[in-house]
């Protein structure tokens, strides 16, 4: 982990930002390098933690990637001009299910926004990928909850793990992709298009 990533690390620790675990981190980059990953779409920024970690891999990655949050775009903003990578990122400000990207076509798109609405932005942003791309989903497992459901009692937590369950379900049957699920970080979800 580079210097930066270790400071954004700390800081989002200490401001109870939810960034991608570690592994998790380390499994998307390595899908990016496997996948020669020249664009990449992020659904929900935070302080752009894993955008500069991508944009630190290529300089030839070009990266586009969404928040709604107006402190979270402050900090994104702040943590992107002080990085040599502004070129490389282009941050979106609005709300994922509303806001209109510029017709282009990604070879990976990575959901990590808001969980319970995960299938509105695949339906969105799925015709986005490139033929051979990737759709990676974080927060498969959510704590462990979604396959321990007990491990809550909290009536909203219980709603958005019903939630990412019916997600997990969407993604299993959907006729046109294939997706592997990995108990990695929080879990990962991989969907690419079934092969013709
Ligand atoms: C888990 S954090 C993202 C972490 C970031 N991807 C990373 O790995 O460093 C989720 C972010 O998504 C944002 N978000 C949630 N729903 C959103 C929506 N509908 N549109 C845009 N951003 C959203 C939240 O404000 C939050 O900052």
């Amino acid at each position: 982990m580079n210097s930066e990533q270790t400071l954004l690390k700390k800081y989002a620790k200490e401001n109870h930002v939810p960034v991608m675990f570690d592994d998790g981190l380390e499994f998307l980059i390595n899908e990016i390098k496997t996948n020669d990953v020249r664009s990449f779409l992020e659904i929900g920024t935070a302080i752009a933690k894993t955008s500069l970690a991508i944009a630190s891999l290529d300089p030839h990655i070009k990266i586009v990637t969404i928040e709604r949050d107006p402190e979270m775009i402050r900090q994104a903003r702040r943590n992107i001009a002080a990085s040599d990578k502004e070129k490389q990122i282009t941050l979106i400000e609005g709300d994922a299910n509303e806001v209109e990207i510029e017709q282009q076509l990604f070879d990976c798109i990575f959901i990590d926004a808001a969980k319970a609405q995960y299938q509105r932005f695949f339906a969105k942003y799925s015709p986005l990928l490139s033929q051979n791309g990737i759709i990676v989903s974080d927060n498969m497992n959510f704590h462990g909850m979604v396959d321990n459901p007990e491990l809550t009692h909290n009536r909203n937590t219980k709603h958005l793990v019903r939630k990412i369950r019916a997600y997990r379900e969407y993604l299993s049957t959907l006729e046109d992709w294939e997706t592997t699920f990995y108990d990695v970080g929080d879990g990962v979800a991989v969907t690419r298009r079934k092969k013709s």
